[in-house]
């Protein structure tokens, strides 16, 4: 049983709906998982146990607006992170030149922090995936197996 973090980075409201349904799962299947909709810095610096950001992308491959002061203050103060295990769900659109560099960003970032992946992150292209909600919730299945 691990404490979850569920950080969300979303505009209109997809990865929001989705870190929404894994936070149910999650807990059903017996951990602690929490979701945080405007992630601050002191939410992720207490300690955490394990971080899963669910971001979407904006702009031209940026991180969406309620994600971004996080980052920002992450990338600034460099928290260490080595006790921290972490998951990702990035989604995007293929038919945007930065596909999912939003997601990507944040998955750089928690490496640089010292945290450790938990197993490969979820890629979803909405013009491959037409059902994100299920392919996120059979990723969860197995990544939450690893914690
Ligand atoms: C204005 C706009 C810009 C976007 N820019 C990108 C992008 O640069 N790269 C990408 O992979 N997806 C991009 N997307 C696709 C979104 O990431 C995708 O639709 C996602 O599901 C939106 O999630 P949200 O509802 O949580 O914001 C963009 C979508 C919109 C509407």
């Amino acid at each position: 049983m691990a404490d979850i973090l569920v950080v969300v980075g979303s505009t209109y409201g997809n990865a929001s709906l989705i870190a929404d349904d894994c936070v149910d799962q999650l807990n059903r299947l017996g951990h602690r998982a929490t979701l945080l909709n405007e992630p601050t810095y002191e939410q992720v610096t207490q300690n955490p146990d394990v971080i899963l950001i669910c971001t979407a992308t904006i702009g031209q491959g940026e991180i969406p607006a309620n994600l971004q002061p996080l980052y920002d203050q992450l990338r600034a103060r460099m928290p260490d992170f080595s006790a921290v295990r972490f998951g990702l769900i990035a989604l995007g659109d293929s038919s945007y030149e930065s596909f999912a560099e939003g997601g990507k960003q944040m998955n750089e970032l928690m490496y640089d922090l010292g945290a450790k992946a938990v197993g490969q992150a979820l890629f979803i292209d909405s013009c491959e995936t037409p059902d994100a909600e299920e392919a996120a919730a059979e990723w969860i299945e197995i990544w939450s197996e690893k914690l």
